[in-house]
């Protein structure tokens, strides 16, 4: 398994300190195109250079790929209002702005209407507005604007210490010399289900990047800054330390499960790595996915197409007759004997100053959750 990234070269579209001020229009970012401008320029999202043209949008909806061929799952769009839509022009250069910062440009190739009917149903599965990242979709600008992008201010950088772009990632891997190295995407605090495979996979590969989404969630996901600090007290009671890089992933989480997974696949490819966790119901809400649909959505492409190895896993739990975590590959026994919480029953729980017990997430990840949510722990 090589290293490329994919479609074979690291996209730097990076122009940091440049004048754009004689650049009139502007279009305003909200924050998920924000982050999408900032990964494009550091190459997170290559073979991508900008937001999509309505050719490579149509491609990706329809067929996850984009018009080269290039395995892509999740249309990478700037949407516009009309109004704004009718001031600009195919051909011109336009400041990218949030709240009066000029973060970048784009040189516009495309303006179109897309059919978000359609990108529901084929992205997400659903056209249910119940679901978040399709209550987003729609919410966001009728009109896409496509083209190549520049950046030329980085957007503030949250978690400075762990902030890594992919030149840097896949430089810090030669440098501790890992030849195979796991990627692990999680919005949510690193429990002992997570613990298991990850620790599972490292049995085989040199190295695993611990790569937390920490751009846009939804509401009652537990805030990024909170999930850092379990993160980071869970790798020095729990992980050899030479053996684990934390570096976040400065991405909106779309929820799209299946098409996710893909994405999240292939920028941790860019990112670096040669293997990439899909464990239960990967980038799920609600009942929208089967479980292993994030699974099996991988038999779409051949092994070259995607360059990077999924390693898939059951779901996970503790079992008190085996006394250790497992599975329905490795355990036999029922239901009953099987520890397992659902992330909502667990918030309850630490809502309520309530400790989830250690058999489903480790006293110290514990204490710091409850702790962030402000509540003292009840014995
Ligand atoms: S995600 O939305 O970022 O995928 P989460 O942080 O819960 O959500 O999951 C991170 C990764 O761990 C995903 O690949 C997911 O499939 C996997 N995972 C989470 N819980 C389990 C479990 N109990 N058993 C197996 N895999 C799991």
């Amino acid at each position: 398994m090589s290293l490329l990234p994919h479609g074979g070269k690291l996209i730097q579209k990076l122009f940091l300190g440049a004048n754009v001020s004689h650049v009139e229009k502007e279009i305003e970012l909200d924050a998920i195109a924000l982050s999408d401008l900032e990964l494009i320029a550091i190459g997170a999202y290559s073979p991508i250079k900008g937001f999509l043209s309505q050719k490579d949008y149509d491609s990706v909806v329809e067929t996850m790929k984009l018009s080269n061929g290039s395995v892509w799952s999740i249309p990478i769009t700037l949407p516009v209002s009309e109004e704004k839509a009718a001031s600009l022009t195919i051909g011109e250069e336009v400041r990218l702005v949030a709240e009066n910062v000029t973060y970048g440009t784009i040189t516009i190739s495309d303006i179109f209407t897309p059919d978000k009917q359609k990108e529901a149903i084929n992205v997400f599965r659903t056209d249910d507005l119940a679901h978040p990242g399709v209550k987003k979709m729609f919410e966001r600008g009728n009109v896409y604007v496509g083209g190549e992008i520049s950046l030329v201010k980085r957007p503030e950088k949250k978690f400075a210490n762990y902030y890594l772009d992919p030149s840097e990632t896949r430089k810090k891997f030669a440098d501790l010399n890992w030849k195979t190295i796991v990627g692990f995407q999680t919005r949510n605090p690193v429990h002992r289900a997570h613990e298991y495979i990850q620790k599972t996979a490292l049995e085989t590969v040199d190295g695993l990047f611990l790569n937390p989404l920490v751009g846009e969630t939804k509401s009652d996901d537990i805030p990024a800054h909170i999930r850092m600090e379990s993160y980071e007290i869970l790798l020095e009671n729990y992980y050899p330390k030479d053996r684990v890089h934390l570096g976040v992933f400065p991405a909106a989480m779309r929820y799209a499960g299946p098409r996710e997974a893909i994405f999240h696949a292939m920028v941790r490819k860019n990112y670096g790595c040669t293997h990439f966790i899909v464990g239960r119901d990967h980038a799920g809400v609600g009942d929208y996915y089967g479980t292993y649909d994030a699974q099996k959505i991988f038999s779409n492409f051949t092994a070259d197409e995607l360059g990077i190895t999924p390693l898939f896993f059951e779901h996970s739990f503790y079992c008190t007759k085996c006394e250790a975590m497992a599975s329905s590959k490795t355990c036999p026994h029922g239901k009953e004997d099987h520890v397992i919480l659902s992330g909502t029953k667990v918030r309850a729980m630490l809502r309520n100053g309530e400790v989830p017990p250690s058999t489903f997430s480790r006293k110290e990840v514990v204490e710091i959750l409850i702790k962030g949510m402000g509540k003292t722990v009840n014995s």
